[in-house]
């Protein structure tokens, strides 16, 4: 990926909007979600906002705490985040905040391709969108959002006039694709929603899944501990299943695999998540988890590790690719895996 990571961060009112439809602006989050914001913020290389939200709310896009500065000077960081705009017009008042507080970098770009490339190539890894509407439509229907915070605050505007958080647009999340919603979180009188949008981090919300699984399995010298999840196409949990789980033979896919109706019309379009590369020779059972896989008709598999040469070659992996089956390898988490299994490794 030659563009950085992208969280797409807003407030909105229970019907959708970002604000109202005056020239106050208005306050809809609380002070203990503004804290979230900023820990947020902190953890980001470069805050966006559009031109428009720059000439209505002023906003100064700093790091509010001066521990988390500090934190950021100590790790070799700028105090604050680069401060990046979106504008076409090159419209914007020299007086704006954007401009006037911080000592760091701001920068303005007139096209989100050019801007995505070049922080890109200044090294900017992660990139904080935080509107407005705008700005928002143009990441989402463009794909180019990773993640999103999203904060319903309990009121209504009331006012079709008002910003929503979004325009029309044709979405790549709908009601056949959707989000996959990590968290929820409850900040005082406000809900926190954390959905994933690309597929590398909904890779890694499940796979992590499996490998909190996999800690539950019964203990062996003879065997690994692997958990496994079936995902439908919908981002919906189908069945999971951890090594040992039913039987002291029975391994984390199979268990999993065998919740499931052979029939099931989701299995053609899931993804299967296992801790460990599936198995492709076997002792104890005829069936290889590759071949249940491949039996199940199941068209995608994320691994976190290749299976080690402790007890047989695995090749589980190759053989799930040369039936045309998309195999994807998340190795940061294979240290994980490693660790449930040091005994064996
Ligand atoms: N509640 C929240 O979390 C939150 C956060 C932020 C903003 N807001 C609200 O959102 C509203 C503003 O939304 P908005 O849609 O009117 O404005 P916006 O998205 O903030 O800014 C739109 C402007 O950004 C520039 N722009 C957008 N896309 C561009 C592109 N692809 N290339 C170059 N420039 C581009 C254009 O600037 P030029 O016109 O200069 O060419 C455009 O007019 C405000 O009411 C604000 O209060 C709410
Ligand atoms: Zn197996």
């Amino acid at each position: 990926m030659n563009r950085p990571f992208v969280l797409l961060s807003a407030a909105m009112s229970i019907d959708g909007h970002l604000d109202d439809a005056t020239d106050r602006r208005l306050v809809l989050s609380n002070d203990a979600d503004w804290d979230r914001v900023d820990e947020v913020r902190a953890g980001c290389d470069a805050i966006l906002v559009g031109a428009n939200t720059i000439r209505r709310d002023d906003p100064r896009l700093l790091i509010r705490s001066p521990a988390r500065r500090a934190a950021r000077v100590a790790a070799g960081l700028p105090a604050h985040p680069v401060k990046v705009a979106l504008s076409r017009s090159g419209n914007l008042p020299a007086d704006a905040a954007f401009f006037t507080e911080g000592d760091g970098e701001k920068l303005v770009y007139a096209d989100v391709d050019v801007l995505l490339a070049d922080l890109h190539a200044r090294g900017v890894r992660r990139l904080m969108v935080e509107g407005g509407t705008s700005v928002h439509t143009e990441f989402l229907t463009r794909g180019l959002a990773d993640e999103l915070h999203l904060v319903v605050a309990p009121f209504f505007v009331g006012d079709a006039r008002a910003p929503r958080l979004v325009h029309d647009g044709r979405f790549p999340w709908h009601t056949g694709h959707r989000a996959t919603l990590a968290e929820v979180r409850k900040i005082g009188n406000v809900v926190l929603h954390r959905y994933l949008l690309g597929q590398s981090e909904v890779d890694r919300h499940w796979l992590a899944e499996a490998v909190e699984l996999s800690r539950r399995c019964p203990p062996s010298d003879t065997a690994f501990a692997v958990g496994a999840v079936v995902v439908d196409a919908l981002g919906e949990e189908m069945a999971r299943g951890y090594s040992r789980e039913t039987d002291d033979r029975v391994h984390a896919e199979e268990a999993a695999l065998a919740r499931l109706d052979p029939a099931d019309p989701r299995l053609a379009h899931a993804t299967i998540y296992s801790s460990l590369e599936p198995c492709s020779r076997r002792a104890s059972r005829p069936r290889t988890c590759t071949g249940l896989i491949l039996d199940a008709g199941i068209p995608r598999v994320v691994f976190a590790a290749r299976e080690p040469a402790t007890f047989v070659d695995g090749e589980g992996a190759e053989l799930l690719a040369a039936a045309g089956r998309e195999v994807v390898e998340v190795p940061e988490l294979a240290g994980a895996v490693r660790e449930v299994n040091r005994h064996l490794w």
